[in-house]
């Protein structure tokens, strides 16, 4: 190997979104030489798409007394379905005040009430406007600060970098190869890795996620032995564009939009008479599909958003993203008509297993964010928490990362291997001259992690999508990209993605399968109670001789008491 293909630092952050430069800047505060590889610019992140909110218990509305971290701790246990680990809702909940002021303070231009306080808006599944939010675009303006401070510090960033396998030298990790995008080249990295790489939503074919979402991460943690938890929890956002799927914020219902069918009629009142359209998301989602299966849907696909009531400076003032998007992409304004919204994919629950202090169980490997399962969400996420956990838990992963470096030679062959292992493997895939295009593999894999494992699922029905799964796993051995120029080669990052999603999705349908019950986002038709004697418990799954192996953990209930849920 070239000597310059070796980059040695001291903390290698793979993922340049909100949980990644959070433990970038921490890591960068402990002094540490640290480098984000990323496979986009950092900028371009999913995170950038976020809309609605970040949940903290600040109690700023006006007249509506004090919040408490603990009744947000005990909104996010019952959301879950209570397989959230509460020790870790617990730190999450806590820290959130502390981690919004640190934002506000770093520049975030957060929304305000008149009094001057960052704005709070109600979301689903929370007992008091927890919310606090930057009008629709709140992610962009916490991605913006975050970028900001990070090219601020001494951050080595490589960019449109496509990490491709992670290195282990005696049982630890201790660095990664990755492809340089742009110019076709291989290198290693050396340096404690935190895994900051999103969800991977794109393994179905109505999403929020941007594409980029592909587990990478979880992929490539996997492969070096550490363990995935709870990944059949899938989240299906109740409000996306019909026809593209593109997010129609929460925050929409948190400042008063209705949902009605087709008969004009706001229907959450037959699934949740509390909480109506505020209701965490498993259940409007369920709500809305089951009134298109009966007959009540728009043109048997969707139902409407009716923001119409709340007035077009409310609409302008606090959702001017949606508004511009339900322009755009369906030609509807909703300050005059409402918006057509069906439930598609939009996170994922389960990921990396990690511990509080986000290390997996691969020393020197850590993770953060949606590519983690420190199992904040458990069986379903409220809205509003995935940008707190990357900011909480991305500064816990930079610090635990940062105090774990070891002065230590860096043995050069260990990396040479992985590059050359690396390069056999991408030079099999560009030298074949014709096989299956990889994208007629990815939109089966997508639709049917869509009709197999979606928001009802059911035995049968599940075991049948495995095997197309499998059957799709095998196709992938004939898989080729059209072109051997590996310079931006987009085919080769594609297929290069796949082989990761054909994975995940393998071992989502695995758990999913043998979870025989119904709990948050996971509702099976042939089971459709929770089972708690039985199910109450983390799904894991390990890298196994010829496939994944899957073994159970147990739930962290230190402060709530397990009940049924009702809105
Ligand atoms: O609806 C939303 O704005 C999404 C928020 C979230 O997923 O936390």
């Amino acid at each position: 190997m070239e000597k310059e293909m070796l980059h040695e630092h001291e903390i290698l952050v793979i993922g340049g979104g909100l949980s990644g430069l959070r433990a970038s800047v921490e890591a960068l505060r402990g002094g540490k030489d640290v480098a984000v590889l990323s496979k986009v610019h950092p900028l371009r992140s999913h995170s950038v798409a976020a809309q609605g909110g970040i949940n903290a218990a600040l109690g700023n509305t006006p007249d509506r007394g004090e919040d408490h971290w603990e009744d947000h701790a005990f909104d996010t246990v019952k959301g879950s379905d209570y397989l959230a680990d509460q020790d870790a809702v617990d730190i999450l909940c806590k820290k959130a005040p502390e981690a919004v002021i640190e934002l506000e303070h770093m520049g975030t231009v957060f929304s305000r009430f008149d009094n001057g306080k960052i704005a709070q808006r109600p979301f689903g599944g929370a007992g008091f406007p927890r919310t606090c939010y930057a009008a629709d675009r709140t992610g962009h303006n916490l991605l913006h600060t975050l970028y900001e401070q990070s090219i601020s510090g001494k951050i080595k960033f490589y960019d449109e970098y496509f990490v491709t396998s992670l290195i282990k030298e005696n049982g630890t990790c201790v660095g990664c190869t990755a492809l340089d995008v742009r110019e076709g080249t291989l290198h290693a990295f050396s340096g404690n890795v935190i895994l900051a790489t999103g969800g991977f939503g794109r393994i179905y074919n109505r999403s929020t996620n941007a594409l980029i979402n592909t587990g990478d991460g979880a992929f490539l943690a996997y492969d070096v032995g550490a363990a995935l938890e709870d990944m059949e929890f899938i989240q299906f956002h109740p409000t996306t564009l019909y026809g593209s799927n593109i997010l129609i914020t929460e925050g929409a219902r948190g400042e008063g939009a209705h949902l009605k069918n087709s008969e004009g009629e706001r229907f959450m009142k037959d699934y949740a008479p509390d909480a109506m359209e505020l209701a965490p998301r498993d259940i409007v989602a369920r709500a809305i599909i089951t009134e298109v299966n009966e007959g009540r849907g728009i043109e048997d696909e969707y139902v409407h958003l009716d923001l119409t009531h709340l007035g077009e400076e409310k609409i302008k003032e606090r959702l001017p993203g949606i508004r511009q998007i339900a322009m755009d992409f369906a030609g509807v304004d909703p300050v005059k008509e409402p918006i057509p919204v069906q439930p598609g994919q939009h996170y994922s629950m389960g990921g990396i297993f990690v511990d509080k202090d986000c290390e997996t169980d691969v020393p020197g490997l850590y993770a953060a964010g949606e590519c983690s399962c420190v199992s904040v969400h458990g069986a379903n996420r409220l809205g509003g928490n995935s940008l707190l956990e990357t900011v909480v838990f991305g500064k816990t992963a930079g610090k635990k990362a940062s105090e774990e470096v070891k002065d230590k030679e860096v043995n050069e062959s260990i990396f040479m291997d992985s590059v050359e292992k690396d390069r056999e493997l991408i030079d099999s895939i560009v030298g074949k001259k014709d096989g299956i295009l990889y994208s007629e593999i990815l939109k089966e894999l997508r639709e049917t992690m869509f009709q197999h494992f979606g928001v009802f699922r059911e035995g049968d029905m599940m075991k049948e999508g495995l095997d197309k799964i499998k059957r799709l796993k095998e196709k992938f051995e004939d898989v080729y990209v059209g072109s051997d120029d590996k310079k931006f080669n987009q085919a080769l990052i594609r297929t290069l993605e796949l082989r990761n999603m054909l994975l995940i999705s393998e071992i989502v349908a695995i758990g999913a399968i043998e979870r025989e019950e119904s709990r948050g986002s996971h509702y099976r038709t042939d089971f459709t109670e929770r089972v708690d004697e039985k199910y109450l418990k983390h799904t894991v799954v390990r890298k196994g001789e010829e496939a994944p192996e899957l073994e159970y953990s147990s739930v962290n209930l230190d402060r709530f008491e397990v009940k049924e849920r009702e809105y």
